[in-house]
């Protein structure tokens, strides 16, 4: 499956040398080729999969069809990040909650201060902030109640979610739907810590964010991220055609060309939008993306494992994610940082 799949990402490679290259109707018919091969590439990708369907006994009353009803819907979390898997046999929310963790210790965030979480996906970091998980944040046997918890983020669909989710907790936290490229627009108080777990990338542009940060944050406040750069090796071997396959590559999944920076350059543009202290920390690759590849293959190898049917889209999302972020783990392409950046006391 791996070849397969190095095959079709070689694929995918061809096509900004058709739009460099190429032009006119002639461009047009090789595009459409070259979506035509994607496609069945795809297919036959995700399709040898089904044949574990050929095992079920057709004598069986029930089979596995029960799954369904055990299944507990809605899940409990609905994490999305990328977690960290520096612990053995760590489950997806496991993971992504110990990345949470990781950037409250880094950032040393201090009980009853004011929190704003800006990308939250679907409130699963707003929860386990403003609950009761002491060990994140203080050793001391005092309360974790944050006294405003404020949560931003840009999808309809997650911020409706998460809004239902926090309704019930019994902390106060304020779920808003906006974008972190108009900060200002929502947010109008200050904050002792603003927070952006594998979000920032995204901006439209983080140093943008970044800037709008600072002026949010009250003084001595902390800016705590976890973040992707580029890798200084490919940074450095970065032909005009990289650039090109980069930019594709960028488009596809939503990350600002102008976002891609070393982490050398990255402390340097923290710095000059004001922040005093800046520290960061670059994990290793192998304990982000090659944990989250892991356990996109082993969720796979499982839903076939139970005959779980799944969409072509949804089968297409474990089979490729797992297999980039296993390249993203081996390569130096990307580097994932922890970033904590310090508003001076005047
Ligand atoms: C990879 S998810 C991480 C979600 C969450 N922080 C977590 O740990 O599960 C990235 C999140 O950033 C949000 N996001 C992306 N661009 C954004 C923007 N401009 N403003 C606010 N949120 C944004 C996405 O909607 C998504 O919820």
């Amino acid at each position: 499956m791996h070849t397969g799949a190095s095959i079709l990402v070689g694929y995918i490679c061809i096509l900004p040398v058709i739009s460099s290259y190429t032009d006119g109707w002639i461009q047009h018919v090789l595009l459409y080729l070259h979506a035509l091969g994607v496609s069945c590439m795809l297919y036959l990708l995700v399709n040898p999969a089904t044949s574990d369907n050929s095992e079920v006994d057709e004598n069986e009353i029930y089979g596995l069809r029960h799954l369904l009803f055990n299944l507990e819907l809605p899940p409990k979390t609905l994490w999305f990040n990328m977690g960290l898997w520096d612990k053995p046999g760590l489950s997806f929310p496991q993971a992504c909650e110990n990345l949470v963790h990781k950037v409250a210790q880094f950032i040393n965030i201090k009980p009853m201060s004011s929190v704003l979480d800006v990308g939250f996906g679907c409130g699963d970091s707003c929860i386990v902030f403003a609950g009761k998980k002491k060990k994140t944040f203080t050793k001391e046997k005092k309360t974790n109640f944050y006294f405003l918890y404020k949560g931003i983020t840009n999808e309809l669909s997650q911020w409706r979610i998460a809004k239902e989710r926090v309704s019930t907790l019994p902390s106060k936290i304020n779920v808003l739907h906006g974008s972190a490229d108009t900060l200002g627009k929502h947010v109008s108080s200050t904050f002792d810590y603003i927070i952006s777990i594998d979000s920032a990338y995204h901006y439209n542009t983080r140093w943008d964010f970044i800037q709008a940060a600072f002026k949010h944050l009250n003084e001595g406040g902390v800016l705590g991220l976890y973040d992707l750069c580029i890798d200084p090796d490919l940074y450095a071997s970065v032909t005009p055609i990289k650039r090109q396959i980069l930019k594709l590559v960028c488009q596809a999944v939503h990350i600002p060309l102008e976002n891609l920076v070393t982490p050398e350059e990255y402390e340097e543009r923290v710095e000059d939008a004001g922040y005093k202290k800046v520290d960061m920390v670059c994990l290793d690759r192998m304990l982000v993306f090659g944990g989250l590849s892991q356990s996109f293959h082993t969720q796979y190898e499982t839903t076939q494992k139970y005959g779980i049917g799944m969409s072509l889209s949804n089968r297409m999302t474990l089979k490729v994610s797992g297999f980039l972020f296993g390249l993203l783990a081996t390569r130096s392409w990307l580097v994932p940082v922890l970033v904590k950046a310090e508003k001076s006391i005047k």
